[in-house]
C-alpha cells in the first residue's frame, strides 16, 4: 500500500521508510503533487495533525499520516505547546523562541516540561491518534549545538545532558517523535494486510 507522510522533507520520509513493514511505500507531499503548505489552524496538536492527514486524504485520495509536536512547560500552563514553532513570532526563529522561553521562566524554580508528539493516521474513513512524550526539565542556560528547536534547553529526565548534547541516534532512542512513531508502526504491523 501507498502511505503519504504529510511532510515536504524527503529525508524525514526516507528515515521513516526504513522503519516501515515491507509492502508499505511512503510518499512525501511533493511526490503526490502537493506543494502547498497545509494550514495548521487548530489550537491543539491533535487538531493540527488531523487537519493535515484529512487534507491529504480528502484532496488527494491517499491514506496519510501527519505529526505535530509541542513543548509543554508546566509553570507556563503548558505553553508554548501548539505554538512552539512561532512562540516568539511568525519568523519561527528558534533562537528567539529559546530566549523568550528562558525569559518567561526567569526566577521560576519549577522547570518541568515535556515534548509531546501526536501522529494522526487516516486510513480510508478511520483516523487513529498516536502520542509520544518525553519528560524533562528546561535548563537555565543553553548547552550543546546538535539538534534543532528547543534542544539546547531541554534535558530529558535521567540525563545530565540536553538533547543538543546528544547524537541523533541517542536522541532518537528516547524522543517523543520516536515514541509516537513506534506506536504507529506497531499498529500498522498488527492491522495492515498489505
Ligand atoms: P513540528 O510539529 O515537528 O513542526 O514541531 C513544532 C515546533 O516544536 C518546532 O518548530 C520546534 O520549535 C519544536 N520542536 C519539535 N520537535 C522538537 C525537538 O525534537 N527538539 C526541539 N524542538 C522541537
Amino acid at each position: 500500500m501507498k502511505l503519504v507522510f504529510a511532510t515536504h522533507n524527503k529525508n524525514k520520509a526516507i528515515e521513516i521508510q526504513s522503519l516501515m513493514p515491507s509492502g508499505i511505500e511512503i510518499l512525501t507531499l511533493d511526490e503526490i503533487g502537493c506543494t502547498e503548505d497545509i494550514p495548521e489552524t487548530a489550537d491543539t496538536l491533535e487538531g493540527n495533525a488531523k487537519i493535515k492527514a484529512d487534507f491529504v486524504y480528502e484532496k488527494y485520495g491517499y491514506d496519510c499520516f501527519a505529526d505535530d509536536t509541542g513543548l509543554e512547560v508546566e509553570a507556563l500552563n503548558n505553553e508554548p505547546g501548539v505554538l512552539s514553532a512561532r512562540y516568539a513570532g511568525s519568523a519561527k526563529d528558534p533562537e528567539e523562541n529559546i530566549q523568550l522561553l528562558l525569559k518567561n521562566l526567569n526566577n521560576q524554580s519549577n522547570r518541568k516540561a515535556q515534548f509531546r508528539t501526536v501522529i494522526a493516521m487516516r486510513l480510508k474513513d478511520e483516523t487513529n491518534l498516536f502520542e509520544g512524550i518525553v519528560i524533562g526539565q528546561i535548563t537555565f542556560n543553553k548547552s550543546g549545538s546538535d539538534g534543532f528547536g528547543y534542544d539546547p534547553i531541554f534535558q530529558p529526565e535521567d540525563s545530565q545532558r540536553t538533547f543538543a548534547e546528544m547524537s541523533l541516534v541517542e536522541k532518537n532512542t528516547i524522543s517523543h517523535r520516536a515514541r509516537a512513531l513506534e506506536k504507529m508502526l506497531s499498529y500498522l504491523r498488527e492491522n495492515i494486510d498489505k
